[in-house]
């Protein structure tokens, strides 16, 4: 292969566990201590986008995160993650006097609050390895799993498990489903207005680990048999079931974080007000339609089937919308609900909490990563020259 400049501009999706990770038994392999199951979202809505050029005419490596650079020697993770790229594809494909330039960015705000760093490693990796030649995702998710646990699930599209297996070649992530198999899902995330700094996941699962005694019965009785059952909704495509496992394990998750010794809270009262207004809208319909669940944050993510979303919109903006001016809804749009029905307007004006979210996200599950070019085309994020495009 040659070994001139050459560069690859790969997006990559965010994923939403439905089966929480949360604890590792080897903190710098991140092997977890449980298997998880997530939903890859659409990269349409939710994506990292990231060019990695290479080069005998750049000085040094240099790495810039949505427009701003950062020091790629102070990241351990990061640093770790280039190193095994490196010595997997050797020095006849990466001579020591090459350098990367790498830039990647988000399309979404940060300040959504969304976990970036899954979408984010799954990018990085799946473009170093695509740029070397190296197309096994297995080989990919192992490795992005050694940037942030949760990336390992963003390789794949559709539902995805990561078994948590005991080593660095056990511990993989494998596709259930894929993004076509279940048509009618349906995502909604509501990004909740807060300002409060997060305890990062990593930083909370190892003090959960350290002090949580609910924790052990989590890892040992509870998650091996949700997996089991989840698995099997997923496969009967069984909503109902779906739904119920998803919000349990949210819940048992913050009731982990809760035990924690101190305690942790990611979630706040709007997070809270969402949880009662799924229960009470399921409760309505005698069945579950709606599932919530909430990672490190107080955004709730909620699944759904396509014909509840409209009526559930509705419900949502009129709980949340402003009075001015109506909720902001991104992404797939939906035809407008006609009119709320008695219970659930009357729900609506009791439990009214105008302007507690700042948008909507409306997507659905997606595929893993693409790369969307080879050259140093509109695409690439980086100049050929060397240095971010302005
Ligand atoms: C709550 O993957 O961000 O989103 O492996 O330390 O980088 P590290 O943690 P990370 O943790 C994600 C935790 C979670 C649950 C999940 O996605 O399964």
């Amino acid at each position: 292969m040659s070994t001139d400049k050459r560069t690859i501009t790969v997006r990559a999706p965010v994923n939403i566990a439905v089966i929480k990770y949360w604890g590792k038994r080897d903190e710098k392999l991140i092997i977890p201590l449980n298997d998880s199951i997530s939903g890859t979202l659409d990269m349409e809505q939710l994506c990292a986008t990231t060019s990695v050029a290479i080069s005998p005419s750049f000085k040094c490596n240099q790495m810039w995160l949505n427009g701003e650079e950062v020091d790629m020697t102070a990241n351990e993770r990061l640093f770790r993650c280039i190193q095994e790229v490196k010595t997997m594809v050797g020095t006849s494909q990466w001579p020591a006097d090459h350098h990367l330039q790498i830039a990647s960015r988000n399309n979404f705000p940060t300040a959504a609050g969304l976990a970036s760093s899954a979408a984010g490693y799954a990018c990085l990796m799946y473009a170093l390895c695509r740029l070397f030649g190296v197309d096994d995702a297995e080989r990919i998710s192992t490795l992005a799993r050694l940037g942030s646990g949760s990336a390992c699930r963003s390789v794949y599209g559709g539902f995805v498990q990561w078994v948590a297996g005991n080593d660095h070649q056990s511990s993989i992530a494998r596709q259930i489903l894929d993004e076509e198999a279940w048509p009618s899902m349906r995502v909604l995330v509501l990004v909740v207005s807060d300002h409060r700094k997060d305890t990062s996941s990593s930083s909370g699962m190892k003090s959960s680990v350290e002090t949580s005694d609910l924790m052990k019965k989590r890892v040992q009785d509870i998650v091996p048999q949700r997996i089991t059952q989840m698995l099997t909704a997923i496969k009967e495509r069984n909503f109902h079931d779906f739904a119920e496992i998803t919000m349990r394990d949210s819940n048992q998750f913050h009731a982990i974080c809760q035990d924690t010794y101190p305690p942790i809270r990611y979630m706040n009262d709007v997070s809270w007000s969402v949880v009662s207004l799924v229960h009470y809208f399921n409760k309505l319909y005698g069945c579950n339609k709606v599932a919530y669940t909430f990672d490190a944050g107080p955004n709730a993510c909620l699944y759904v089937l396509e014909d509840v979303v409209p009526e559930l919109l509705a419900l949502i903006t009129a709980i949340y919308g402003k009075s001015e001016s109506k909720l902001e809804v991104q992404g797939i749009e939906y035809k407008k609900h006609p009119e709320l029905n008695d219970s659930l307007q009357k729900y609506a004006v009791v439990n009214a909490c105008p302007g507690a979210l700042k948008y909507v996200i409306s997507t659905k599950l997606g595929t893993g990563p693409q790369v969307l070019s080879t050259s140093f085309d509109a695409n690439c994020l980086i100049e050929e020259s060397g240095g971010i495009k302005k």
